[in-house]
């Protein structure tokens, strides 16, 4: 189930506003000025379905997306726990450390999970708002919007990512980010 929590920035440990409910979340992410929207997830995929089949199982949504917003470079990222690697605890810090702080980016951050989960913090004015990303959710950050992402300890989503130009997703980091201020995917999760 997707969580929305908003917290003011200068009190993190304060909660403005948290629901699961997608109408709810829908309309609060409209007011801050943000795209988010459920696809359904029932396109019979296995759990290991790769690139092209997830794609196609979404194909005439991610046509629907990249037409009307003249995305390019469409792709799939997935982050699954690999015990059997012994590496992939570092992998796994590595990936998570990457979006970790603030940073903005010169196109929308488009992305659509099939699977798994993500937070994405959004920080808008005096508010920072955070967005647990779950299975159907497709979540629009306007470019220029400081933001993070938390992928939490044990990562594991799958996300179709939308791109206007091949370096859509680098970002441009901000200096004194207060990304580690507030509360991880993880603490959100316990909390719930
Ligand atoms: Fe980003």
């Amino acid at each position: 189930m997707t969580l929305l929590r908003t917290m003011p920035v200068q009190d993190p440990s304060s909660t403005l506003l948290s629901t699961e409910d997608p109408a709810e979340i829908t309309k609060h992410l409209a007011e801050a000025g943000i795209h988010y929207e459920r696809w359904n997830t029932d396109r019979g995929l296995a759990d290991d379905a790769g690139q092209e089949e997830i794609l196609q199982a979404y194909r005439s949504e991610i046509d629907a997306v990249s037409a009307s917003n003249d995305y390019e470079f469409i792709d799939v990222v997935q982050m699954r726990p690999a015990p059997e690697d012994p590496e992939w605890p570092e992998k796994a810090h590595a990936a998570r450390s990457r979006f970790l702080e603030e940073h903005r980016h010169a196109e929308d951050e488009v992305r659509f999970f099939p699977a798994g989960r993500g937070c994405f913090y959004l920080h808008i004015g005096d508010r920072i708002h955070a967005v647990v990303c779950e299975a159907g959710d497709l979540l629009s950050v306007p470019a220029g919007t400081v933001h993070w992402f938390d992928m939490g300890t044990v990562p594991e989503f799958t996300a179709v990512r939308f791109f206007q130009k091949e370096d859509g997703w680098v970002g441009d980091f901000v200096e004194n980010s207060i990304a580690s201020r507030f509360p991880t995917l993880d603490q959100i999760m316990a909390e719930r």
